[in-house]
């Protein structure tokens, strides 16, 4: 069996799916691997590396010939998916519950497609494979090494001849996995850190790493299903950002996480939040996408600069911006994957084993996940794509 790894295309992604490190484990388990010429060049493993590690590097067109599957970071473009073909499997962040009609194609054409973004995050057996929290946690450090930047003051209270600086004061929303990346390299810069959830389990977890927990009156407990947020009622959203306006002035460095699965992410910070901020204050808003952010000002990869002098940052892809350490780590989280897969040299499917049932998302020919399959179903086809939340 030959494993591809694919040059990513998608504007502004530099990762690559597997790093040189990683290919040992993969060729030790009977396959081997062929590289698309400087596909790793982006996160600084160059073609020699990847010749070190044992694997051949191959042309574009010899990769899609050649590779009995295509691993990826990013779902292939359409040109990409067209040169897939029946028999070959593709994996990859495939984004199944955003975009189950591209599954639902390449399936058709016999492409088994699995997908990274459906592991069962709270099986511990598949822990080390959740690419979702890595790439979450080099999106939380630098988040805050971005709003570092751009904020014109110290983080840490500094004392010198010339006197003292006051340490910032940072608010995180949202204290899922970058939530807490953030807590803690923001702590680690010597910022003072506050943080809120609407699950109450997550107060813990914030003072472990160094944070304030923000006990909200208005909005009770939210845990929904699998460990995430449910979305807000209208009206408790409302009390919500009320309540958190007060919050939000006070700080320097506002740092937002939130998101409910296949919904649009909650607006926590409203345009009347962001104008009582201070000048100089600075937002990084991590959840902003085409669907909207957290903040009311946010527009995706862009720098807002408000009349009052607030700076909003919506960086859409940080895992990309740290390509070496992200892809070092989605490298891991795939081979640790694959390694599930690999029988004897051969891609095999048990459909008995949690992981693959719940991560091969297409195969012999149809959409086999069920999460996938219902958005297919025509009634639910009108649901695709994030609602209102
Ligand atoms: P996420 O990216 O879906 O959301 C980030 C955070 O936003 C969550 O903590 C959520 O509660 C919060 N949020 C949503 N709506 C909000 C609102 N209106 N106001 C304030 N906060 C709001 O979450 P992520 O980081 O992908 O994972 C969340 C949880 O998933 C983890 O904390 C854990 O429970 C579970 N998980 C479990 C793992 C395991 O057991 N090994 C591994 C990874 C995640």
């Amino acid at each position: 069996m030959k494993v591809g790894v694919a040059r990513e295309t998608a504007p502004g992604e530099r990762r690559v799916a597997l790093v040189p490190e990683t290919l040992g484990r993969i060729q030790k388990a009977g396959a081997e691997v062929i590289v698309e010429q400087d596909a790793g060049l982006g996160s600084y493993f160059p073609d020699s590396a990847y010749v070190a590690a044992g694997a051949t590097i191959v042309s574009t067109d010899e990769l899609y010939r050649q590779a009995d599957l295509v691993a990826r970071v990013q779902k292939p473009s359409p040109a990409e998916a067209a040169r897939l073909r029946g028999g070959q499997a593709v994996v990859g962040f495939m984004q199944p519950l955003l975009d189950p009609q591209l599954a639902a194609e390449l399936g058709a054409r016999g492409v088994t497609v699995i997908s990274l973004d459906a592991i069962p995050r709270t099986l511990s057996r598949a822990q080390t494979m959740d690419a979702l929290s890595s790439q979450a946690n080099v999106g939380g450090y630098k988040a805050v090494i971005m709003a570092a930047e751009r904020y014109g003051r110290y983080f840490p209270m500094l004392t010198t001849a010339a006197g003292t600086a006051k340490p910032a004061n940072v608010l995180v929303l949202g204290i899922g996995v970058a939530g807490l990346q953030a807590i803690a390299t923001a702590r680690r810069l010597g910022a003072i850190v506050k943080a809120y959830d609407v699950r109450r389990e997550t107060k813990e977890q914030a003072q472990s790493v160094g944070a304030t927990f923000i006990e909200l009156k208005s909005v009770a407990d939210a845990t929904g299903e699998g460990g995430y947020a449910r979305a807000l009622t209208p009206e408790e959203q409302k009390a919500q950002q009320d309540e958190l306006n007060g919050h939000i002035a006070a700080q320097d460095v506002v740092i937002t996480t939130a998101q409910v699965p296949g919904r649009r992410p909650p607006l926590l910070v409203t345009a009347a939040a962001v104008a009582a901020m201070k000048p100089g204050s600075v937002i990084v808003d991590m959840a902003a996408s085409e669907l909207g952010g957290n903040c009311e000002l946010s527009q995706p990869d862009q720098i807002v600069e408000t009349p009052n002098g607030v700076t909003i940052i919506a960086p859409t892809n940080l895992p990309a911006t740290m390509p070496g350490s992200a892809s070092l780590f989605y490298s891991r989280n795939l081979a640790a994957l694959l390694l599930t897969f690999i029988r004897d040299g051969q891609l095999t499917i048990d459909p008995h084993d949690e992981v693959h049932a719940a991560t091969v998302i297409a195969h012999g020919g149809q959409v086999v996940q069920t999460a996938t399959k219902k958005l297919l179903e025509p009634a639910a086809g009108s649901t695709t794509g994030g609602s209102a939340a």
